[in-house]
């Protein structure tokens, strides 16, 4: 087996200081608002992990069952030599894909990326223990960032897996897209997997599970700024929203405030007031049509080679070629 390597390029104070900045910007602004990106420190990585596992969370499975039928396809389309998987967490539908791309004989190099350290560094040492014949070669990077230090090195195929996209709004989408098929050479692909629009009741569901993991989650942000920035936030002064935002064809995650509150933040010098009911947005999730997807990526440069979607008309996965 080859070592993985990891390189960082988050250095723990540039996350600390990018972190200040997107929250006075974010809890100044009105409404207020908090990127997700937040969330994932080693507990809001595992509660993520728990979430993947609930009844009500359908796009993690869907788009397991998705892969399981499908990767034999996908990899003869795409041919990759250097898979690179954008915000790849636990890795663990990846190996699908990875299997299906060694059984087709191109792949020799798998690049995860994610902001998280912890979940970076545990999925390079599985990855490369599991795949001995693979060189593992982790980035952690903020994925809107990380374009310029992919490595080279053969025919890469990006893969942006689990519905992340969603997490962007249009106009950040349209600069990712376009973003990703400038570094692409002609005839290196995107992977990209997404939710579908489907019945609000079943999208509020997967955001607001019965057992509440969901609500742990979104509040883990709060601990996160608590230790971080010493802010004094309490947690049960905040309760878990999920609501469909239907001209926007988004999932909104909230924390609305269950009472007047005032939080100090003394890390950055300031204190924020929330009223009762008053709320701040944790995270958009969007969901899309296979045909309004299929748009925004040939207006980003590509062209789509073929998309598969699940019996449930849930969950989509594309696979598009840089032009
Ligand atoms: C990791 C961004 C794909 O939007 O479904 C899960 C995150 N948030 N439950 C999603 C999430 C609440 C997830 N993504």
């Amino acid at each position: 087996m080859n070592e993985p390597t990891v390189d960082v390029y988050l250095k723990p104070q540039q996350l600390t200081e990018a972190l200040r900045d997107d929250v006075r910007i974010g809890l100044t602004s009105i409404p207020k608002w908090l990127p997700p990106k937040w969330f994932y420190d080693a507990h809001g990585s595992e509660l993520f992990e728990r979430i993947t596992t609930l009844p009500e969370y359908y796009p993690t499975r869907t788009e397991r069952e998705l892969l399981q039928r499908f990767s034999g396809e996908i990899a003869s389309l795409a041919r990759p030599e250097v898979l690179v998987e954008l915000g790849s967490g636990s890795s663990e539908k990846t190996r699908l894909l990875l299997d299906a791309a060694l059984a087709e004989g191109t792949l020799h190099t798998y690049v995860p990326q994610d902001v998280s350290i912890s979940a970076l560094e545990d999925a390079t040492q599985q990855i490369a223990t599991e795949f001995p014949a693979l060189t593992v070669h982790g980035v952690v990077s903020d994925f809107t960032e990380s374009l310029h230090h992919l490595p080279g090195g053969g025919c890469r195929t990006i893969v942006f897996l689990g519905g992340t996209l969603g997490n962007m709004v249009p106009a950040e989408r349209a600069e990712f897209l376009s973003g990703i098929a400038n570094v692409l050479e002609s005839g290196e692909s995107l992977v990209l997997g997404v939710g579908l629009v489907t019945d609000t009741d079943t999208l509020v569901a997967a955001y607001d599970d019965r057992a509440g993991v969901t609500a742990e989650f979104d509040k883990n942000v709060l601990r996160v700024l608590n230790r971080e920035l010493q802010a004094d936030f309490v947690l049960d002064d905040f309760r878990h929203v999920a609501v469909w935002d239907p001209a926007n064809e988004w999932i909104e995650m909230r924390l609305r405030a269950t009472r007047d509150v005032e939080v100090d933040i003394r890390g950055l010098g300031m204190s924020v007031s929330f009223d009762a009911e008053e709320f701040v947005r944790t995270e958009i999730s969007a969901k899309f049509t296979v045909d309004g997807i299929g748009s925004e990526l040939v207006d980003a440069g590509f062209s789509v080679e073929k998309s598969w979607v699940d019996p449930d008309n849930r969950f989509a996965l594309l696979c598009a070629t840089a032009m």
